[in-house]
């Protein structure tokens, strides 16, 4: 199925052991900011894999369909081979992190937290627009990166994992992630790649079950501030290319989620201190910490 290794920014695809698998297999590199910020750290491709092998077989033991398989290597994953969608599917307990950009009334000094989780879809390919490009256009994000991205950062008018709100037309209108939704203008819309029932499917069928049972996994789990309080997540979908059905893919590890413990965004163990720039062998003590418990969920 892939005769030629895929790279990706944080792992690499093969061909798997099996007919209809694919491996997946960790680099040992964090990224931030749509990959304007990248580092090479000792073993975080190792912790990454373990933490999603412990995920996705608990995931499974709860009966959500996920694309994992095995995991027989430190640094990788079997799974069934995916057409994947080129969307990211957020859910949110609290309202945090970009959500804040879009929803700014949400902001305060503790975080917003939705009885009913929250859930977002933003395209993985970016919307190149004015004054970069004359026309508005859409490309992957890779390609962008190549054209866009320099020492300076991203160019004006390129808009990475653009913000999905479905129109009254059966299409889907892309907007600036970073925009306050109250005034937000479309930067442009595409047909919807999925149909409604195909939509409703992932959303009550996946990712909020998957939510749900890891809400419950990281609460259950005790640290000296308190239960782990899972505040949101990302999810990537594929369609298993042996039956086309819809399942959860790619990977969910610690770069996928806030998770805090006690519930103080302070003491998050996740991606984001790598985000805000603290040192990194505090990032990698973390992810090796996220490791270990993890092995708590099956
Ligand atoms: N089960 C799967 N089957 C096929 N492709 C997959 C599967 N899981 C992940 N992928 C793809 O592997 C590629 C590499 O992953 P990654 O390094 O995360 O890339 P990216 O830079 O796009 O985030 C991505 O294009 C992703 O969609
Ligand atoms: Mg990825």
């Amino acid at each position: 199925m892939h005769p030629q290794p895929l790279e990706g920014k944080t792992k690499t695809i093969e061909q798997g052991p099996m007919p209809g698998t694919v491996r997946l297999v960790a680099k040992d590199t964090l990224t931030a900011g749509d990959a304007a910020k990248v580092a090479v750290l000792h073993k975080i491709g190792t912790h990454k894999t373990m933490q999603a092998a412990n995920t996705f077989a608990y995931l499974n033991s709860e009966s959500i369909p996920t694309a994992f398989l095995t995991n027989d290597t430190p640094d990788s994953l079997v799974c069934y081979d995916c057409d994947m969608l080129p969307i990211e599917f957020v859910v949110r307990r609290y309202a945090w992190g970009s959500y804040l950009k879009r929803n700014p009334a949400y902001a305060g000094a503790t975080p917003h937290r939705f009885d009913i989780p929250v859930w977002e879809m933003f395209h993985k390919h970016a919307v190149v627009a004015a004054p970069t490009a004359p026309m508005t256009t859409m490309m992957p994000e890779n390609e962008a990166r190549s054209r866009y991205l320099s020492e300076d950062g991203w160019a004006d008018g390129i808009y990475t994992d653009p913000y999905i709100r479905m129109g009254d037309d059966d299409r889907w209108h892309l907007y600036s992630a970073k925009a306050d939704q109250a005034t937000a203008e479309p930067l442009l819309n595409i047909p919807a790649p999925l149909t409604e029932a195909e939509l409703e499917h992932i959303v009550y069928t996946i990712i909020m079950p998957a939510f749900m049972a890891l809400e419950s996994a990281w609460e259950r789990v005790q640290t000296a501030h308190g239960p782990v309080r899972l505040a949101d997540i990302k999810f990537e979908i594929g369609r298993r290319k042996s039956d086309k059905q819809l399942i959860l893919a790619d990977v969910v590890d610690n770069d996928s989620w806030r998770i805090w413990p006690g519930g103080d965004p302070a003491k998050g163990l996740d991606k984001q201190a790598f985000r805000d720039g603290d040192p990194l062998s505090q990032v990698t003590e973390n992810y090796a910490l996220v490791t270990e418990l993890t092995k708590t969920f099956v």
